[in-house]
């Protein structure tokens, strides 16, 4: 795995599904994160092969759960993203999904209750000791790439400090979203400060916040010196944001979203979600598109919203040859 160069899909709770993945690639993205999925769960999933869909699956023991799923296609791009707060948990959830994964990264950023009150996410900002520790066990332990993404500190200074930590752990790259803790995503993502990182650093900085357009991509480097960017909520109103050629009508973007969901038989609820906080950006969930999405009970459901039975029909019909053809 090569961190230079590079545009990033961002993780994204119940969004950074395979599908929204693949789609993201298809448009350019060079590296994928999956959402994020914390240890403990993951600690009581097992690997499946699933013929069926084509694609291995990390199930909740003793359950059909799909807590991760993934395919050879993405092998090489796609990063396993963990919620973590003790280096041998990690280590242990992690070596679960390691060979299937192109890189391990964890996440140091996530300010929500439920993971700062366990300890995870943007907790872990304030204990750069246990981040050494996590970091170091992953790195020891893995033949796989780990990496970490931060959020800035409270002072420019403080952030540099804890980077420069980082980087002594030997992880391949750190990528950096340019907000505080308690700051909120409409809030200006301070490209200057991850500059300060970038500068202070060897390894890769992938680049963080605010990229909405092709353009922006361009931009984020010459305003930080990073090689790297992730872009989140950018790719999920119109994932083909990665596209060189600009930026594809959204309306295509979704429908080809919903045969990759199709495809790969998605979770209905990701699906839904990330459906409908596509159309609250552009439209509104009260009108009939939003309306029939929430109605929504299957993938057959929104094939037929959407105008896509025959492509149902016929994933459903020739699961095996399409797999083949993949
Ligand atoms: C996120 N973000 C996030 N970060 C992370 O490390 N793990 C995660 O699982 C999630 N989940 C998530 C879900 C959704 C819907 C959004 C919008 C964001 C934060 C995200 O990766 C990113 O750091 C910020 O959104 C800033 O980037 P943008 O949106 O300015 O490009």
């Amino acid at each position: 795995m090569e961190y230079h160069n590079k545009l990033v899909l961002a993780p994204m709770v119940r969004v950074g599904t395979l599908p929204f993945r693949l789609l993201a690639a298809q448009y350019g993205a060079d590296i994928t994160y999956g959402e994020e999925i914390i240890d403990h769960k993951f600690l009581k999933c097992e690997r499946r092969v699933n013929e069926y869909i084509g694609s291995t699956d990390f199930v909740e023991k003793g359950t059909d759960n799909v807590v991760f799923r993934t395919c050879h296609q993405e092998r090489n791009q796609v990063v396993f993203q963990m919620g973590t707060s003790d280096a041998v948990r990690a280590l242990n959830a992690a070596k679960i999904v390691c060979k299937d994964v192109a890189a391990v990264d964890i996440n140091m950023g996530c300010p929500k209750s439920f993971s700062v009150s366990g300890g995870m996410g943007a907790a872990l900002l304030a204990k750069p000791e246990l981040i050494h520790d996590i970091l170091t066990t992953l790195k020891r332990n893995l033949d796989v790439p780990v990496t970490c993404k931060i959020r800035l500190l409270k002072s420019s200074q403080d952030t540099v400090e804890l980077a420069r930590r980082i980087e002594k752990t030997g992880v391949s790259a750190l990528a950096v979203h340019g907000r505080k803790v308690a700051d909120r995503p409409r809030d200006p993502a301070k490209w200057s400060e991850i500059a300060d990182v970038v500068a202070a650093l060897s390894i890769p900085v992938i680049a963080n916040g605010d990229v909405f357009e092709h353009d922006d991509f361009q931009r984020i480097k010459s305003a930080t010196g990073a090689s790297s960017v992730m872009v989140a909520r950018g790719a999920l109103w119109n994932a083909s944001v990665f596209s060189p050629g600009g930026k594809l009508q959204w309306e295509d973007v979704k429908r080809e979203y919903v045969r990759k969901s199709i495809l790969w038989d998605n979770d209905i609820k990701s699906t839904k979600h990330t459906l409908k906080e596509i159309i609250m950006r552009y439209s509104c969930l009260e009108l009939p598109e939003g309306k029939a999405v929430i109605k929504s009970e299957t993938l057959a459901d929104l094939a037929k919203l959407y105008g896509e039975e025959k492509y149902y029909q016929f994933v459903s019909d020739n699961r095996s040859l399409v797999n083949g053809s993949r």
